[in-house]
């Protein structure tokens, strides 16, 4: 018998989707990346923006025409819509129950999905073990879910009241990816600088990942601001294995738009931060969340954000077109800008990212980058150096998987090449 998984959303979903191959594997099926010829259908959702649903529309479609596969929907579903799902999937699981699928499958339960926001938070499924999509970039979940509400969002609704997982689990869970030659580890959470369990806070956690023996790095997401303590970056300081990286999500640069996002910070504060982790980190790459065309967001408002951007110098911004949700308090606010308008304040932050990010690159010809590879196309290795920079060089060999040194002959506008000098391990 066959499974096949799709994946979407973050990385928090990348890492539930291994701990669900594992209880998949263990129920006897083995992994296929052809949808048609599983005897089991596994989607794990997104529901971030319209687009991430729509798009699981489309697969359901699909799957519908498939009549003689299971298929299971799970992953971030919102209440109010597993009725769009219930006819196109036999089954719909809350990721929580993941320790109970096997059971309910047995029984011919179809759905099972309590409210997220009124159900304890239940997070025992940390402890199946993952069968990891790769064994150099360990994935490891620290806490789940999210208190904060911020008025676009759904992540509150669909993971539910934030708890934070046992040191020791986690810390078990490093040492074993470690153990299995992982030369990356991503702590994972949707506020994970929030994290707290055992009285053991966020920097704390990292300090001890940081001690365990080993040649690899600690990388993190997503951090709030309001979360961000001067504990946390002394830890990011003096901590060697924490790479000199941090996506510190802004979503606006107007104070107006951000009070209406639920956004508990102003833009002078959040300047103030990231002032203060350069002082102490002075070669922070940085890189930001924006979302455009937020109800109401004026052309002086989007200004503002257009500012912050250029004068901070992201050397990246993921960037998002507002997408009106249910449930979230912004449901209620007019979605007025236009779809065109928020193209275009897309493009021009694009563009202006892209000239940041050049001039940023030119500074490094010449030198020599370690850089953790992660794909091999066209004859390329691709990877990225401890800043989180994208590197790419010509290669024989595949070099996936492995820390090389690479010298920098070339800028490029979203990153660098060069050549390989040394091959690492
Ligand atoms: N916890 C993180 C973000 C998690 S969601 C934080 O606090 O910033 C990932 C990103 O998706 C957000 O940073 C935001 O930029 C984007 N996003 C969330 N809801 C959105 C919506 N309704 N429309 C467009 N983008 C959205
Ligand atoms: Fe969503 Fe805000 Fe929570 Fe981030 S902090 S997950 S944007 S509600
Ligand atoms: Fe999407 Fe859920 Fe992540 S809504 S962005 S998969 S937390």
């Amino acid at each position: 018998m066959k499974y096949y998984i799709e994946t979407f959303g973050c990385q928090l979903n990348i890492s539930d989707s291994e701990r669900i191959s594992k209880e998949i594997e263990k129920m006897g099926y083995k992994k296929t990346s052809i949808m048609n010829e599983a005897d089991l259908i596994i989607i794990n959702m997104c529901s971030i923006r319209q687009s991430a649903v729509n798009r699981v529309v489309g697969k359901a479609e699909k799957i519908k025409r498939l009549k003689s596969s299971k298929s299971i929907l799970t992953g971030c579903i919102l209440r109010k819509d597993i009725r769009i799902f219930r006819k196109s999937f036999n089954c719909i699981f809350s990721i929580r129950s993941l320790s109970r699928w096997e059971s309910f499958l047995k029984k011919g339960k179809r759905i099972y999905y309590p409210n997220p926001l009124e159900s304890e938070p239940d997070i025992s499924y940390f402890k199946i073990e993952p069968l990891r999509e790769n064994n150099f970039s360990a994935l490891i979940p620290i806490s789940s879910g999210c208190n904060n509400f911020c008025s676009y969002c759904v992540v509150p609704y669909t993971r539910g009241k934030e708890v934070s997982r046992e040191p020791q689990d986690i810390l078990k869970e490093v040492k074993n990816a470690v153990k299995n030659g992982t030369k990356e580890i991503w702590l994972l959470g949707q506020n994970v600088n929030s994290y707290s369990s055992e009285g053991v806070k966020f920097p704390e956690i990292l300090r001890k990942v940081n001690e365990i023996k080993g040649n690899f790095w600690i990388r993190f997401t997503s951090p709030h601001p309001k979360y961000f303590s001067d504990d946390l970056i002394k830890t990011m300081k003096e901590c060697e294995k924490i790479t000199e990286y941090l996506n510190l999500p802004m979503q606006s640069g107007d104070n107006e738009i951000l009070k209406k996002m639920n956004r508990p910070y102003t833009i002078e504060k959040y300047k103030k931060l990231v002032k203060k982790i350069r002082k102490a980190i002075p070669d922070i790459f940085l890189s930001t969340d924006i979302i455009v065309g937020f109800p109401s967001e004026s052309e002086k408002n989007f200004e503002n954000t257009l500012k912050i951007l250029k004068e901070i110098k992201f050397g990246m911004a993921y960037i998002s077109r507002y997408s009106k949700r249910k449930n979230t308090t912004a449901e209620k606010m007019k979605d007025d800008v236009l779809e065109k308008e928020k193209k275009k304040r897309e493009k021009i932050l694009t563009e202006a990212l892209e000239k940041i990010s050049l001039k940023n690159n030119r500074e490094y010809v010449d030198k020599n980058l370690k850089v953790l590879v992660d794909k091999y196309r066209r004859g390329f290795s691709i990877g990225k150096d401890r800043h989180y920079r994208t590197v790419k060089f010509k290669s024989e060999q595949n070099f996936k998987g492995k820390f090389v040194k690479v010298k920098i002959t070339k800028p490029l506008p979203w990153g660098l090449e060069g050549k390989i000098i040394k091959n690492g391990k």
